[in-house]
């Protein structure tokens, strides 16, 4: 997949808002801080398309940014974090609602990518997430980030425990990419993935 060019298109909070037509979509969701907004930039070859925080609760809309326009164009879409503890409760509430209903009603998304930090053991707030993707049937894959920040020992045995725990509630193990936007590994590999299910 060569990304030509990468634009942002519109930030939304409602289906009102989504781009019309059916081009196919991609969408990001995870924990927040987990390094969605980056990994976008790293796979678009773009410093600051999508905005980044050292700070959690940086991406606060839906943001949809339109990849390859003028040939073949797809969008990959940027969400706001879950498990955000320091978002006031309505705040977090509001987010929350509005990302689970792009999920499920976003006809033209073809696959969403769930974030996961690969610095830590399996987490409840992650494997709930999960758990509602699975029940509610939605095509996903799993990408776990800052892999540049876990030893690769570390690394190992945190990707064993997080498919043991996947098992307790899903029957197959989801397609598992592994990244690191500092580095940029995995961008290929991601960017391969989305070439293959493309339409
Ligand atoms: P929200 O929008 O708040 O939900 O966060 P996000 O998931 O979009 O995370 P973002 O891309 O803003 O990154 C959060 C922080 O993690 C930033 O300081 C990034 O520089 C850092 N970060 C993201 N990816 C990586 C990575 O692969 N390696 C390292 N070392 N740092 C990373
Ligand atoms: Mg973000």
């Amino acid at each position: 997949m060569n990304i030509l060019s990468a634009e942002f298109v519109v930030s939304s909070v409602n289906s009102d808002n989504w781009p019309k037509g059916n081009i196919p979509e991609f969408a990001f969701v995870g924990r927040s801080n987990v390094g969605k907004s980056s990994l976008i930039n790293v796979l678009v070859n773009k410093r600051s398309l999508a905005k980044t925080s050292s700070m959690p609760g940086k991406t606060r809309t839906i943001n949809h940014f339109i990849i390859n326009k003028e040939k073949s164009p797809w969008y990959l879409v940027d969400l706001p974090g879950y498990g955000f503890a320091n978002a006031p409760e309505k705040e977090r509430k509001k987010w929350e609602a509005f990302t689970k209903s792009y999920l499920r009603e976003r006809e033209n998304l073809v696959c969403t990518f769930v974030l996961i930090d690969s610095r830590h053991s399996p987490q409840q707030v992650d494997l709930s997430f999960l758990k509602w993707m699975a029940e509610s049937a939605l095509p996903m894959a799993i990408i776990f980030t800052k892999t540049d920040k876990v030893k690769p020992t570390e690394l190992e045995k945190n990707l064993v425990s997080f498919d043991t725990a996947l098992g307790e509630f899903l029957d197959q193990t989801p397609n598992i990419l592994v990244t690191s936007s500092s580095s940029r590994n995995g961008r290929d590999e991601v960017l391969a993935f989305i070439s293959r299910l493309m339409p």
